[in-house]
């Protein structure tokens, strides 16, 4: 564990603290499986529908499932009204939550079917996309989807020379600021998305990994809490 050095953020967050993160699975009623998380004021829902049949038919695979990801923000979920439909930005989130995923579910168990997970982000202040795979996560796990194994995610970056995990809207909009979003697996850590925006050097990087690592350790204790707290396993 790198070392905290503690009040030196905005909010009095040590550089290499989450912010506090709230997760709950089962949240809704209609879905195979639903999560909620909160990492600080951004908060999204995710569901999953499915193994089910694929419409339309020609996009079904007669040798696995297809897993389909669908990433939106709500108008209200930013501060100016953001316009309702999607954009490139919302494609693009989709397909890489989708790709970090895919190879964590047995989708060969499902030949000619559909797995759809819904992401809304109600409330953004950065990191929707890691918020959102992580509790993507969560309910791939609630619907009882059988899978390899589980991702947690979150973004690890550098704003005013600091390196930083889990930036807010605020850190990122600094002028230096570095944004990386990361998901790793559960057991062994594998890195399931890396992205990366601004200027870094080969150090910043290291560092950036470091914090990303740790983050993805923390929440993924707590996401096994949370499927702990639905399903009461001790
Ligand atoms: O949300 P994430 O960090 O994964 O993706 P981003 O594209 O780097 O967006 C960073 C943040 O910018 C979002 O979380 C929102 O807070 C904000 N944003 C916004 O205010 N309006 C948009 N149309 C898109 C993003």
């Amino acid at each position: 564990m790198s070392e905290k050095k503690s009040g030196k953020r905005p909010d009095g967050r040590a550089y290499n603290d989450m912010r506090p993160v709230k997760m709950q699975v089962g949240v809704l009623k209609h879905a195979n499986g639903s999560a909620y998380v909160e990492f600080g004021k951004t908060h999204v829902y995710a569901s999953v529908h499915g193994p089910k049949k694929v419409h339309p038919r020609h996009m079904e695979d007669g040798e696995k499932a297809i897993l389909r990801c669908r990433y939106n923000m709500i108008p209200f979920s930013v501060n100016d009204r953001k316009r309702p439909g999607y954009d490139r930005r919302s494609v693009e989130i989709a397909k890489v939550i989708s790709e970090a995923l895919q190879p964590m579910v047995f989708l060969e168990e499902f030949p000619k079917s559909a797995i759809d997970i819904d992401l809304e982000i109600t409330q953004a202040d950065a990191g929707t996309r890691v918020a959102a795979l992580t509790a993507a996560s969560l309910a791939l796990a609630d619907a009882g989807i059988p899978m390899h194994d589980m991702v947690a995610a979150v973004a690890a970056g550098r704003a005013n020379g600091e390196i930083l995990l889990d930036l807010t809207k605020e850190e990122e909009d600094a002028k230096d600021a570095v944004d990386m979003p990361v998901a790793m697996a559960h057991r062994d850590n594998k890195v399931m998305l890396l992205q990366m925006d601004g200027d870094m050097s080969k150090e910043d990087l290291k560092q950036m990994l470091i914090v990303a690592k740790e983050g993805c350790s923390e929440l993924a204790e707590m996401q096994k809490a949370a499927l702990r707290e639905k399903y009461k396993v001790e």
